[in-house]
């Protein structure tokens, strides 16, 4: 069973060819993060703008590298929110025409469900195993899955496919926001987590101590506390006060002020989801742990939840875990095939079809 998933919720236009819900036979990610760099943030316009100029084309490739024609297509799952309205309307009205036009099942994907489904994919085409590192096995259920992208900061408990518990989320910024906005404060390049993860390589994460937020849910987040001491830190460093503009920081702050800001910031803010998965793990003893979302390509997230599950475990006197499995971190920024794996199980678990004449956007779904 062959799924094409289409991917448009921000500014990626991405397509990819599933198998089975496993594997990975094509995926092509096009981005206009070039253009939206000059602003300093995605530029919804402009994104909806491209999306329409890259998607038939991005499509196509995405069925010839997977050596696919239509008949070889099963179904075609498309993310129909949350993201930019503009955006997700591109991407949900081709795959409505081509569900028409070529006759195919529609599954209609929510892009942070979707983002866990990437953790599915076992295997690659010949073409593609080169360039994925991919785990041996699936995960596992029950299934903790731990959210974090550029809109979404949460913590999902799933049962089995499609029956899953809400465990907590941001009452705040999303952790991938954030790392946007701190950049901003530094003058690092947009999108901020790969730049001020970049920059902390140079720094001291104990140099600054900003606060963890205690939050009324066990299991929730914000990173908006950190975010504002980032700027009040700053600020200090150069002798002013808060009245200071924060878009004037940048040019008065040294190299090492930075990287320290930079590596004290991205340690708490890792720190804070860290925290909450250990606990909902030791609560809920799950079969396995997934991440997913752009802030699930860091590094410094992979090495600090793998050593605090480990150390957790041995505190408890278990076996040390293979319940962590980190997939390829091209998986985990958007991209299609996790949208394409995930309708591959909507069709697998005979999940109810979408309308492709009525399918509409929800940019605000939540889990
Ligand atoms: O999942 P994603 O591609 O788009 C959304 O659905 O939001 O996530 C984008 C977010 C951005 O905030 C970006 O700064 C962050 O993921 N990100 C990272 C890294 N790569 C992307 N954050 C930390 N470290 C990274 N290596
Ligand atoms: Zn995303």
């Amino acid at each position: 069973m062959r799924i094409l998933g289409i991917e448009t919720s921000c500014d990626e236009t991405a397509a990819a060819v599933v198998e089975d819900g496993r594997r990975l036979l094509s995926n092509v990610v096009r981005s206009s993060m070039d253009i939206h760099v000059a602003f300093g943030g995605v530029v919804p316009e402009i994104a909806a703008r491209s999306h329409i100029e890259s998607i038939m084309p991005v499509i196509e490739q995405a069925l010839r590298d997977a050596e696919c024609v239509w008949d070889d297509i099963d179904g075609i799952a498309v993310t129909y929110g949350a993201g930019l309205g503009g955006s997700l309307l591109v991407g949900v009205l081709t795959a409505r025409t081509l569900a028409i036009a070529k006759d195919k099942p529609l599954y209609a994907c929510n892009h942070v469900e979707a983002h866990i489904y990437a953790n599915f994919l076992v295997e690659a085409s010949p073409s593609l195993s080169a360039a994925y590192h991919l785990p041996t096995t699936a995960p596992a259920f029950p299934m903790l899955g731990l959210i974090v992208s550029g809109g979404h900061s949460q913590l999902v408990l799933w049962r089995d496919h499609f029956d899953y518990t809400l465990l907590g989320q941001t009452h705040d910024d999303a952790i991938g926001e954030a790392f946007d906005k701190v950049a901003k404060i530094l003058g690092l390049p947009y999108p901020g987590g790969p730049s001020v993860s970049k920059k902390a390589m140079e720094g001291d994460p104990q140099a600054f101590r900003f606060p963890k937020a205690r939050m009324p849910g066990r299991y929730d987040f914000s990173f908006s506390g950190v975010k504002t001491a980032v700027l009040r830190t700053a600020q200090a460093q150069i002798g002013e006060t808060h009245q200071f503009p924060s878009h004037k920081l940048s040019e008065r702050l040294s190299k090492l002020q930075k990287a320290d800001i930079a590596a004290s910031f991205q340690r708490v803010a890792i720190e804070t989801v860290v925290d909450k998965t250990v606990l909902a793990a030791e609560e809920f003893k799950p079969g396995s742990i997934v991440i997913g979302g752009g802030v699930a390509a860091s590094p410094e997230l992979r090495r600090q939840l793998a050593e605090r599950l480990h150390a957790s475990s041995k505190d408890s006197g278990g076996q040390v875990p293979s319940l962590i499995q980190y997939t390829d971190p091209k998986l985990m920024t958007d991209n299609g095939a996790m949208i394409a794996t995930l309708g591959c199980y909507h069709m697998l678990k005979d999940q109810p079809l979408a309308d492709p004449y009525t399918l509409d956007i929800a940019p605000n779904l939540s889990m």
